[in-house]
């Protein structure tokens, strides 16, 4: 009995066991759960919408207002065709400043398309004149000129129509 009182006298005596808490799995542990609180708690950015894109306001643009649309210092590149003004912005490479089509940007391409031509008087020469009628065009032209329309209607946005100077106020 002496023997089991001393003992506990001895365990009594022994100084906290703080030194047992140090050990690699406990400092993993408290490492899990800061990482965790850290994760949980911190502060989560506002939730925002995404931006939408610029709403298309449908124009009416004259042979010289539809000019500046050209792309040239980063403009929009508009171009049309039969009257229908196409945003072909995205595709820049081809219209824009440099690209291979660069003539039909902020102009009537109707003629050139038709024609497959990129010749100067394929393109409205008086801005403030008549629009080009393409009458004078065959069967086969107008259908390669079709073939573009389509391919534009499927590809690029329609952002307005182009009319003669003097017929910007007429009804749509
Ligand atoms: C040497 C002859 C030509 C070659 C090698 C050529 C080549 C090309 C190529 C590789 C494309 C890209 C097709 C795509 O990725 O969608 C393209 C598109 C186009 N080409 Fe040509 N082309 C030629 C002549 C012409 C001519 C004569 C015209 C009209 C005057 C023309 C007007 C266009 C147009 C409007 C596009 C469509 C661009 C778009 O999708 O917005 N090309 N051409």
């Amino acid at each position: 009995m002496e023997y089991v009182e001393n003992r506990m006298a001895q365990e009594a005596a022994k100084p906290a066991a703080s030194g047992a808490l140090l050990t690699p799995l406990n400092f993993l542990l408290v490492g899990v759960l800061v990482y965790t609180a850290y994760v949980f708690y911190k502060p989560k950015p506002p939730v925002t919408l995404p931006k939408d894109e610029p709403a298309v306001v449908f124009r009416t643009f004259t042979p010289r207002t539809l000019l500046p649309y050209n792309g040239v210092d980063g403009a929009p590149v508009y171009l049309a065709v039969r009257g229908r003004v196409f945003d072909v912005s995205r595709g820049r490479n081809f219209y824009g400043p440099g690209g291979p089509y660069a003539n039909f940007a902020g102009r009537d391409a109707s003629r050139g398309l038709a024609c497959g031509s990129f010749d100067e008087e394929m393109l409205t020469k008086d801005l403030d004149g008549p629009l080009d009628t393409l009458a004078d065009l065959g069967a086969e032209e107008m259908d390669a000129l079709k073939g573009w329309e389509e391919r534009f209607s499927e590809k690029y946005l329609v952002v307005g129509k182009l009319v003669p100077v003097g017929e910007e106020k007429e009804k749509a």
